[in-house]
């Protein structure tokens, strides 16, 4: 593996993974963000929902991936998913010969940024909570005075998915989850999980105009470009981008919901046969 970072240059590709389709709102923020770049996306639809997994399991699966990205040549890694980021991370980023970004720390970075009365939510699936992963990042990057409130929404990922995203069922679930989050007088609330970010408007709705919303995957596709300019590795964008997309399975409707995460056409799909 150690080769393949000699080989990485400003015309290889970003590689994003995640547990399945959410990730392509990660994907989707880095193209907005930095269009120049291409995307080798790998998303394990066959293996998906991560977030009901031991921790051996998902560092398992994680690193199979990992491996397949680098060996394609990319030049740095995006950890998409909250839960392989939760239980992962590190051994993700003890195999990579490339830099390994991940959205716990970018969410966390963004919430601490935006937050004025250290009071600051974090919604997610169930197990990035009982992780305590943000909880951890947020005291560690703070000044320790921060106060977080975490509640698991597993109800949003099967309704993001299925696209009610401007929904009166969704409306009263998001209700009954972010009222006792935003009891507790928060300011800021982090989007903790890669389906949250297409629930945004109504979220913002729900919450109200006092809390400002942290949306992991803008914060992490900010963190990539800094990452990219200060190591010289943007593409100079000389030619359009190309974008992969990798799936272990091509499941019912992939193409709808893959394209209503993207906010675009998804192109290149190649499925992966593990
Ligand atoms: N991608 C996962 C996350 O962001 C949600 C779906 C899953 O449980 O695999 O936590």
């Amino acid at each position: 593996l150690k080769e393949v970072i000699m080989q990485a240059d400003q015309t290889s590709p970003i590689g994003v993974f995640d547990s399945g389709v959410g990730g392509l709102t990660v994907a989707r923020a880095i193209m907005d963000r930095l269009p120049g770049e291409s995307i080798l996306y790998f998303g394990d639809t066959a293996r998906v929902p991560y977030g009901v997994k031991s921790v051996e399991t998902i560092a398992r699966y994680a690193t199979q991936i990992a491996e397949f990205l680098i060996e394609r040549r990319v030049k740095l890694l995006v950890v998409a998913c909250n839960t392989m980021a939760a239980v992962a991370f590190q051994t993700i980023r003890d195999l990579s010969p490339v830099p390994v970004l991940e959205v716990i720390e970018a969410g966390a970075r963004g919430a601490l940024a935006r937050t004025r009365n250290h009071r600051i939510g974090v919604i997610a699936t169930s197990a990035t909570v009982a992780s305590g992963a943000y909880v951890r990042a947020i005291k560690g990057l703070g000044n320790g005075c921060t106060e977080i409130v975490s509640q698991a929404c597993p109800l949003f990922v099967p309704l993001a998915e299925e696209g009610w995203t401007d929904h009166e069922v969704t409306r009263l679930t998001a209700r009954e989850y972010l009222g006792p989050v935003l009891a507790q007088d928060v300011d800021t609330l982090v989007l903790g999980c890669t389906h949250y970010p297409l629930l945004k408007p109504l979220l913002r709705e729900v919450a109200g105009p006092g809390v400002e919303l942290v949306d992991s995957a803008e914060a992490v596709s900010e963190r990539a470009e800094l990452l990219l300019r200060d190591l010289k590795l943007a593409n100079p964008g000389l030619e359009p981008p190309r974008h992969v997309f990798h799936v272990t399975d091509v499941p019912m409707r992939f193409q709808e919901v893959g394209e209503r995460f993207l906010g675009r056409p998804l192109g290149n799909v190649q499925l992966v046969k593990w």
